[in-house]
């Protein structure tokens, strides 16, 4: 057996090595994401990547044999799921946990200060930080778009659910970044969960698969570097109680998306996110992504 190179992502950690890893995860992230286009709620180096896949789309060979039944239910679930091909139910899903995180970020946006307010490093990684969330949904966008979904709409939560994400950006730092911390880990499960099942579902569409693979990878590459980043904002008590929260939080979340029991093993999900450490990873992600200096060994 090949010796671990990381360590638990809930490893403890000094508030000086905490400090430091902050100025080498500023670098880190200016260099990954590029110059911050804060009109437009993006980064000059994801837009490049972006505007490569646009200009150069794969499609799939047999288009989606029920499109219908996706914009039936890629909002709301109105169909009995188990009524629902494997493939419908893949692209709804993903949908919703996109979602999701689309108006955590739309709300924290509007409350987090821009970068010419942004008082500290932390304050300014996590500008960058959201940008690149805005990023993802393009991203997602574009998946369901290579499956021939072109009319996707973004839509917002109901009216008091909305206002609830708008909140929790407000709330002190020690009540929001364990939570936040958990939230990015769950980001990087569920990808690498929805990663395997893409081998599944288009199985007899390589290019598409590739294409696929390719973007989701993006979106994946950035989020274990939020992982170690928000890791890097809690202490010592904190990260204890984080482990603790992996499981009712996914619990909780994958709940609310009625897609997940019928593709994903939650219980394996909870498994994955409890024993992160970054060795399950590829050297090639890893190399254009970031780990905390303590999650070394
Ligand atoms: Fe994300
Ligand atoms: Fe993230």
């Amino acid at each position: 057996m090949t010796e671990a190179k990381y360590r638990s992502i809930f490893s403890p950690s000094s508030a000086q090595q905490r400090k430091e890893n902050f100025d080498d995860y500023w670098v880190f992230t200016q260099q990954h994401s590029g110059e911050l286009l804060e009109d437009d709620r993006d980064l000059m180096v994801k837009r490049a990547k972006l505007t490569y896949f646009q200009n150069n789309p794969v499609k799939l060979r047999t288009p989606l044999a029920n499109p219908d039944a996706f914009y039936r239910n890629y909002v709301e679930m109105h169909d009995k799921p188990e009524s629902l091909d494997k493939m419908t139910l893949m692209l709804t899903g993903m949908y919703k946990f996109a979602r999701h995180e689309w108006v955590g970020i739309k709300g924290a946006w509007d409350v987090t200060p821009n970068m010419e307010n942004c008082k500290n490093l932390e304050d300014k990684i996590s500008r960058i930080h959201l940008a690149e969330e805005f990023c993802h949904v393009r991203l997602f966008d574009e998946i369901l778009k290579t499956c021939g979904l072109d009319n996707v709409e973004w839509v917002p939560l109901s009216p008091w659910k909305e206002k609830m994400y708008e909140q929790f950006p407000k709330f002190p730092g020690v009540l929001i970044d364990t939570p936040a911390f958990v939230t990015e880990l769950m980001g990087v499960t569920f990808y690498f969960h929805l990663y395997q099942l893409f081998d599944e579902m288009f199985a007899d569409e390589p290019e598409v698969l590739e294409r696929l693979k390719a973007l989701l990878d993006e979106i994946t590459i950035d989020e274990i570097a939020h992982v170690g980043q928000r890791r890097n904002f809690i202490g010592t008590i904190g990260i204890k109680v984080a482990k603790k929260l992996v499981k009712p939080f996914y619990t909780m979340f994958f709940n609310d998306i009625p897609e997940v029991a019928y593709l994903f093993d939650v219980k394996k999900m909870i498994h994955d996110g409890e024993i992160f450490d970054f060795n399950a990873v590829p050297d090639d992600m890893i190399a254009k992504s970031w780990v905390p200096s303590y999650c070394l060994t």
